[in-house]
């Protein structure tokens, strides 16, 4: 008999105890009014959580530059020291303005690639995503006019154009989208804020959403990738600069802002993991709920190598809670 090859190890595992951390941390800030003192929490717990962890990470997508991050700034060196060589995407709390109203879908993400394989956004902060699930992977064109795309993907799921459900950021910005969407006869979820987990649910052929559509931020971009990645669905992007600023950085760097990036341009290779945690709850993901022993967190976890998905509840007692909170409140 042939003897089985040990598996290899699956760093979800490892991502998904540090935003099942930074959640527990943050939740606590829920609808306070307070989104930065919510992040920071996260931050905090993030940081304390990935020195633990045996990789040799750089942050690649993190809270921005150095002088406005003290931590988990692009660049910043995470881990051990020990271990594989990681290019690390992280958001404490994605949807910092959900937290502070209380509103649905604040997640804690991170996604993990070997070095040198995700996408350093530079100076973009803004990018065109279009993000189906598996059946429509191969229906969509960032070229093509709103009506054909939804037209070609209603036909791959087998439906028709006025079953889809299209998740779009409520954004002045997304006017003309919004118009040329009802127009085609689909409809529409309009969210505030928080277009990873609209990636999330647009690439899960269980949820509400079919398809993701609509300019948002480029880091959230790469993030969503690596999730995409191990689901098995397709996002399509483009930078889309919306100030002269972010425009001239993009001129000054020579970079094509007309290029069409595809998954693999986002985050290259089949070796990616994602780990995600709720904060508030959604439909997705719940929210960290508490009790008197402890609390719960609901969490789902990738690995693209197999395509293995895993959600995960987990319930952690007191003294682990203090240990990750305690950081900012006691
Ligand atoms: P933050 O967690 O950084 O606040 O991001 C929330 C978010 O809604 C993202 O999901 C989205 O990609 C981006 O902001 C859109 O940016 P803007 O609110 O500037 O349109």
């Amino acid at each position: 008999m042939a003897l089985m090859e040990a598996p290899e190890r699956n760093i979800a595992f490892d991502l998904v105890r540090i935003t099942e951390g930074a959640a527990l941390a943050s939740a606590r800030w829920l609808g306070r009014g307070d989104g930065k003192s919510g992040d920071g929490a996260a931050v905090d717990a993030m940081r304390l959580l990935f020195n633990s962890l045996d990789i040799q990470g750089e942050v690649v997508i993190g809270e921005g530059e150095k002088d406005e991050a003290p931590m988990l700034y692009n660049g910043e060196k995470i881990g051990t020291g020990k271990g594989p060589e990681l290019d690390v995407a992280v958001d404490p709390v994605e949807g910092t303005k959900l937290l502070s109203y209380g509103r649905p879908n604040a997640i804690s993400v991170i996604g993990a690639a070997p070095a040198g394989s995700m996408l350093r956004p530079g100076h973009s902060f803004y990018m065109e995503k279009l993000v189906v699930g598996a059946a429509a992977r191969d229906a969509i064109d960032l070229d093509a006019p709103v009506a054909v795309n939804l037209g070609h993907i209603a036909a791959s799921l087998n439906k028709d154009v006025n079953d889809l459900v299209v998740f779009v950021l409520d954004k002045p910005r997304h006017k003309q989208l919004i118009e040329e969407i009802r127009l085609a006869g689909a409809r529409i979820q309009l969210h505030t804020d928080g277009d990873v987990a609209g990636s999330l649910m647009a690439a899960d052929p269980h949820s509400d959403v079919d398809v993701m559509m609509g300019i948002g931020g480029t880091p959230e971009g790469v993030i969503s990738a690596c999730a995409i990645k191990g689901m098995g669905g397709a996002m399509l992007a483009r930078l889309a600069p919306q100030s002269e600023a972010e425009w001239a950085s993009l001129e000054a760097e020579d970079i094509d802002i007309s290029r069409i990036l595809t998954l693999d341009d986002l985050v290259h290779g089949d070796d990616v993991y994602f780990a995600a945690t709720g904060i508030t709850g959604g439909t997705f993901l719940s929210g960290v709920r508490y009790d008197k022993t402890g609390a719960s967190t609901h969490s789902m976890l990738i690995r693209s190598k197999t395509g293995t998905i895993r959600y995960m509840e987990s319930h952690h007692n007191w003294n682990k809670l203090m240990q990750i909170s305690a950081i900012k409140y006691d």
